[in-house]
């Protein structure tokens, strides 16, 4: 983690010359962001709450925004007393997808080169759980960050969609994999072949997002459900969620046996035997990331 930090500092002053961006003002997290805001939720601070914050823009992902992503989970990732992220957007758009007025202008050389879109994707390289809070627009590139946080809850008004065709280009962030993977090959390559968008009520239906919640208290709920995973071994968690996301990568075998691997593991932690003590004592875990 530590060295692909020191790789993002060095890429950083070229690319967001290139990408047309300020550079980010601050690093650490709660400190003075310009694209997102950042803030520590939870009775005991035990959830970091990461907000995009371009509303002018319906929250466009532009290069300075993404880097300011990845520093705000770096910080997160880093920090002792979180336990599980939150990512959100405005109530009108969780993003509305890559910043098509930094994009335009771009070449095939220029996105080859300079590995346009490589560093979009160190979300899934976050080992805490991230949970999206998704209201409103989530488009494109915005659809793509909210399929790779690990789990989306919706506001009812949502809207979902890889509408990149009717720009004359494809989903280039994980789109036409993770979608197909999420709501099956029907209606994901419906989505891509024709940009249509889907409501929250059918991302839910289709196995986009796991629950729909009242605009007004979805960030909250997404909260809640933060602070529940940050109750629990972080060393574990991250097991749990390292064998989850292999069944998107091995085949069943594979997975089993890395499952296997991951269950004996956990033997090896401190926080497996306090759960099974506490269960036995009837008396609550206090789980101490050992
Ligand atoms: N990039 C840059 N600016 C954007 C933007 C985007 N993706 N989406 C919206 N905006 C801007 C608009 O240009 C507008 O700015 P101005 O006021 O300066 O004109 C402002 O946000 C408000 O947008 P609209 O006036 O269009 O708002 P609306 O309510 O009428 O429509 C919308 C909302 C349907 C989301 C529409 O804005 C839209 O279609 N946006 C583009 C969505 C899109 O195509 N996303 C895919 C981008 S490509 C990509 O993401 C590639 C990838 O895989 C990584």
């Amino acid at each position: 983690m530590a060295s692909l930090r020191v790789l993002l500092r060095g890429f950083r002053g070229p690319l967001l010359a290139w990408a047309g961006c300020s550079a980010p003002r601050s690093f650490a997290a709660g400190a003075n962001f310009e694209y997102i805001v950042t803030e520590k939720k939870g009775e005991n601070g035990t959830v970091g709450l990461i907000r995009l914050n371009r509303p002018k823009v319906l929250n466009a992902l532009c290069g300075g925004l993404i880097m300011e992503l990845n520093q705000a989970l770096d910080a997160f990732e880093d920090d002792p007393a979180v336990g599980a992220i939150v990512l959100t957007g405005g109530d009108k758009a969780f993003a509305a997808g890559a910043d098509i007025k930094e994009m335009q202008n771009y070449t095939f050389q220029s996105c080859y080169y300079h590995n346009f879109l490589a560093r979009w994707d160190h979300l899934t390289q976050v080992k805490k759980p991230v949970i999206a809070a998704v209201n409103g627009y989530a488009l494109g590139g915005g659809c793509e960050l909210a399929m790779m946080c690990d789990i989306i809850y919706a506001g009812e008004k949502a809207q979902f969609g890889q509408p990149e065709i009717l720009l004359g280009t494809i989903p280039g962030s994980g789109g036409t994999q993770r979608l197909t993977r999420a709501v099956g090959k029907s209606l994901a390559m419906e989505m891509v072949l024709t940009g249509d968008r889907i409501s929250a009520q059918d991302a839910k239906q289709a196995g986009l997002v796991s629950k729909v919640f009242p605009v007004e208290t979805l960030v909250e709920e997404a909260i809640r459900c933060a602070e529940k995973i940050a109750s629990n071994s972080k060393i574990v968690s991250a097991m749990a969620k390292e064998s989850v996301n292999a069944a998107f990568e091995m085949t069943l075998a594979e997975g089993n046996k890395l499952e296997k691997k991951l269950f004996y593991s956990t033997f090896a932690t401190e926080d497996r035997r306090e759960g099974m003590t506490a269960f036995v004592e009837k008396r609550k875990a206090n789980f101490r990331d050992q």
